[in-house]
């Protein structure tokens, strides 16, 4: 084959389940010069990382820094350190995601019990409590805070409690909400926890910022087995990102980079007017959704303020709608997954992403292709309703 060009990405306003757009300082990090993983200057800056992960996941806990690898290696590195062969596990399931925590689990030797609900619902404290007095000796309960695939949030708060009161370890999938929305460890009682960067952090994809609670350490460091992974081994990590510094593998050197800037970006907005930002753009969409007969699929009073997905109009090709947004208007938007394949659009107002101008930008287009394919809507009027 001939020498391809310099590739040149299409410049695309990412509104789909991830990942976001990237604040300017972000890329600009990505593009330093590298320094070697055991630099001094390094060591500072990944001490740096986790100071700011410890303020944006609201926790004290000492092991607290990004894997190297995407959000499903967070989710791996959870489940492999705490989990042993023949281990009883509770893991909530009503979308995707919990469904691959399943696996995860499975895939470690554990005995799962799944408490599930229908996609777009939650799963109710009392089904966990349900199913906690029924396992024997359950050492973990896992639960997706932000479920990506239906746009619902878990009552994470209220979950942990009756975890808490059954002994066992809480285990939360924060992919989609950590910096989009309240993520509170130490109040919430979480013992293990992983996130993504590419989502409401508004950094490439690439790092899977976890968390362990003494508790959690505590188990991973008195296993009976070796943890079946040895690059997601926390009891080897900690020698990398804590005191000693001794070589494990290779940091992703230029993502950390990109981390460190945009966990600054995080802490500079501040966590607070962060969460209130997603909260209106979600509101202002939902209105301007409502005002032409378009309605949110996840359960009323748990919608997700950083995913929203857009129940399909009767009568409307969903892919024939998506396809023209990015085509037309460069504008990305996701597609339903599993039993919402065809009935859904996943709009994602993550990160950076979410700013009122592409909330009107979204609408305008959105209005525009469906009058273009066939079903009438008011474009004026949804544009009218997101003031
Ligand atoms: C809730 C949730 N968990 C886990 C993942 C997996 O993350 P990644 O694709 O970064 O491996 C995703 C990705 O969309 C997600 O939304």
């Amino acid at each position: 084959m001939d020498i391809p060009d310099t590739f040149t990405p299409p410049q695309r306003v990412l509104m789909g389940p991830g990942p976001s757009n990237v604040a300017p300082s972000v890329l600009k990090a990505i593009g330093q010069p590298l320094v070697g993983h055991l630099d001094p200057s390094f060591i500072k800056m990944m001490e740096e990382i986790k100071g700011m992960l410890r303020m944006v996941f609201q926790t004290k806990n000492e092991m607290t820094f990004p894997v190297s690898g995407t959000g499903s290696a967070g989710m791996e590195f959870c489940f492999v350190n705490l989990i042993e062969p023949g281990d009883e596990v509770i893991v909530g399931v009503n979308g995707a995601f919990g469904g691959r925590m399943v696996d995860v689990a499975e895939r470690c030797g554990a005995r799962v019990t799944k408490v599930e609900a229908p996609w777009g619902q939650i799963i109710e404290p009392g089904q966990i409590e349900e199913a906690l007095r029924k396992v024997s000796n359950p050492k973990v309960v896992a639960v997706v805070h932000a479920e990506t695939s239906t746009g619902a949030e878990s009552p994470v708060a209220e979950i942990g409690k009756v975890v808490k009161k059954a002994g066992a370890l809480y285990l939360i999938d924060a992919v989609t909400s950590l910096g989009g929305s309240p993520v509170k460890i130490d109040e919430w009682g979480i013992d293990a926890i992983y996130s993504g960067t590419q989502k409401c952090l508004s950094c490439p994809p690439g790092l899977a910022p976890v968390s362990f609670s003494p508790r959690a350490m505590k188990v991973a460091s008195h296993r009976k087995t070796k943890v079946q992974s040895w690059y997601l081994d926390v009891n080897l990590l900690a020698g990398y990102w804590g005191e000693e510094r001794v070589y494990h593998h290779t940091a992703p050197i230029s993502m950390n980079y990109a981390l460190h800037a945009a966990l600054k970006e995080v802490l500079e907005e501040g966590l607070e007017n962060r969460w209130r930002r997603h909260r209106q753009n979600h509101l202002a969409l939902r209105s301007g959704l409502s005002a032409v007969g378009l309605e949110l699929a996840a359960q009323e009073g748990y919608q997700l303020w950083q995913l929203n997905p857009i129940r399909v109009p009767t009568g409307v090709d969903e892919a024939v709608i998506r396809k023209a947004l990015l085509n037309n208007f460069n504008i990305e938007i996701g597609a339903g997954l599993g039993p919402l394949k065809g009935k859904i659009w996943r709009v994602g107002l993550m990160g950076a992403t979410s700013t009122r101008d592409n909330v009107r930008l979204l609408l305008s287009a959105l209005c525009q292709t469906l009058n273009e394919n066939g079903h009438k809507v008011d474009a004026a009027a949804a544009l009218a309703a997101t003031a």
